[in-house]
């Protein structure tokens, strides 16, 4: 039998490639994420070899700036977030393929100028008419960018020229549905690729290897066998200076409708016919719209919000979420967000999702369980109140890997149990998983594999789950009545009481 991981006929996801050569243009490349992520992704591919050396990029932004002093603000990047440039030779030839175009995004004159340009630097790089525009610009632009390029005929050619929208796709479901129309106006969903960096991450994709290739966890992966599903997304930092954005976002819009809903997503799907892009988001979008919120009618009861107060991290004080600059007196926003979804399928009908994230919890780590059921009936009475349960535990990050909980009889004339963890870690292949997904997006961006990136129903599909909760959140309230925890600390008290109501606790990491 030739399985779905081996057929390469049927497989997106594939591995030695190298794409055409192309014009990545970057809207917004004045920003943070191009020197920070973008640019050094694309010199690791270099590195690497896995793009060819005619590949160049294009930054636009409304900043006069010269080639030149864009080439030096991107080795400055790469020396301030990745300690250098390696070997110089190589980032010279990189750089000399690195050119900056201002302009306002606004102004046609700016889309005229920049697609001379383009066809310039066609010439000159033999990049042939290849084209990727990656939108990195508030997202409020992202309409008035879209509008544009397509005006100028520059998203015509549905197999030459790639449109990748960095997130948030919207800022509900009204708002992704108008971008969606935009969208299609000038593009054909082929074109389209709305980026969720955590798809690029090795562990989330992982999943899909770990369920689909494996025979023996798949028959257990049910409501017959699960109890419950937990998936975290802890991390350490504030809101650093990012105040301007995240107040109008907040934890739900940020991370969990996006990041943590595509864990959920693969976590829960059924085994698509084929790995390519459209069979994995077909799935997708089957256990979006079978998926709701526990209970829409007590809120309090499948969705918590809360802020994190001043408090303590690595022995340094740290202001609360109010304090930080730039952030409002009376904010609402929430920095943690825990929610309980249940799937109404045959496969999980009745098993709860329980997902959680929030900012300035003690410790960096993203992870899903799979808590299956307690065995029927106590054999060992004895031991019954220590047993755990099985849990298959997935890292995302950090120390990437696999971990099986089971029980074990201890040595000795007594029949006591203890539950011990079977690991795999990633460390162990000497290579470590990168959890920086840009290179990979990148490059599956330039060979035209979607499989990585979300499809507009997928998007909208999402954003459907999430709404009935916005419609409360959103609504103007007293800042008092927002939970709090101390920066520092897992979850408020609130968010500990949506899942001990049904007789579970989160997990511990
Ligand atoms: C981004 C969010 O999408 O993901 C940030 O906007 C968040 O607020 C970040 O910090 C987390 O990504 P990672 O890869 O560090 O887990």
């Amino acid at each position: 039998m030739v399985s779905l991981l081996e057929n390469p006929l049927r497989v997106g996801l594939q591995q030695q490639r190298m794409p055409e050569p192309q014009i990545i243009v970057i809207f917004g490349a004045s920003g943070d994420l191009t020197w920070r992520k973008l640019v050094p992704a694309l010199y690791k591919l270099r590195q690497e070899r896995r793009i060819p050396p005619e590949t160049t990029i294009v930054g636009v932004a409304r900043r006069d700036w010269s080639h030149e002093y864009f080439r030096e603000q991107m080795r400055k990047g790469m020396e301030e977030a990745h300690g250098g440039v390696g070997q110089e030779e190589l980032w010279q030839d990189f750089s000399q393929g690195l050119f900056y175009c201002s302009g306002d995004i606004d102004k046609p004159e700016s889309y005229q100028k920049l697609k001379n340009f383009l066809s310039e630097l066609d010439e000159k790089r033999g990049t042939r008419g290849n084209r990727m525009f990656y939108l990195s610009v508030a997202p409020n632009f992202f309409p008035e960018a879209i509008k544009q390029l397509g005006s100028e005929g520059m998203l015509e050619d549905a197999y030459k020229h790639r449109l990748v929208i960095e997130k948030p796709f919207g800022r509900d479901l009204a708002s992704a549905q108008s971008l969606n129309r935009v969208v299609q106006k000038y593009c054909k969903e082929q074109q389209v690729y709305r980026i969720d960096h955590y798809l690029g991450k090795e562990t989330v994709q992982n999943l899909l290897v770990f369920r689909f290739a494996n025979a023996i966890f798949e028959p257990l992966w049910n409501r017959q066998f699960v109890d419950h599903v937990q998936i975290t997304v802890a991390e350490t930092v504030g809101v650093e200076d990012r105040a301007g954005y995240y107040e109008s976002s907040g934890a739900l819009r940020d991370m969990l409708q996006n990041h943590l809903m595509q864990i959920f997503c693969l976590a829960a799907i059924e085994p698509p016919n084929a790995l390519d892009a459209d069979s994995i988001r077909t799935e997708k979008v089957k256990v979006l719209r079978a998926t709701r919120l526990a209970d829409v009618q007590n809120l309090h009861r499948s969705a918590v919000r809360g802020q994190y107060s001043a408090g303590w991290m690595k022995g340094k004080p740290v202001p609360g979420y109010h304090e930080e600059p730039g952030v409002n007196a009376n904010s609402t926003t929430p920095t943690y967000v825990a929610v309980k979804f249940l799937v109404d399928n045959w496969r999980w009908q009745g098993v709860p999702f329980y997902l959680r994230t929030g900012k300035r919890m003690p410790k960096k780590v993203s992870e899903i369980s799979i808590h299956f059921r307690e065995v029927p009936s106590r054999m060992f009475p004895s031991a019954a109140q220590q047993m755990a349960g099985n849990i298959l535990a997935m890292r995302i990050q950090p120390n990437e890997g696999i971990s099986l909980r089971f029980e074990v009889k201890m040595p000795g004339a007594e029949f006591r149990t203890r539950s011990v963890d079977m690991d795999f870690t990633y460390g162990s292949f000497g290579i470590q998983a990168t959890s920086d997904a840009y290179d990979r997006l990148f490059l599956d961006c330039m060979m035209g594999d979607q499989t990585l990136f979300t499809r507009g129903d997928e998007v909208e599909a999402a954003w459907q789950v999430v709404t009935p909760i916005l419609s409360v959140w959103d609504a103007p309230a007293d800042p008092a009545s927002v939970p709090r925890y101390e920066a520092g600390t897992w979850e408020p008290a609130e968010a500990e009481l949506l899942i001990n109501q049904d007789g579970r606790r989160w997990r511990r990491l």
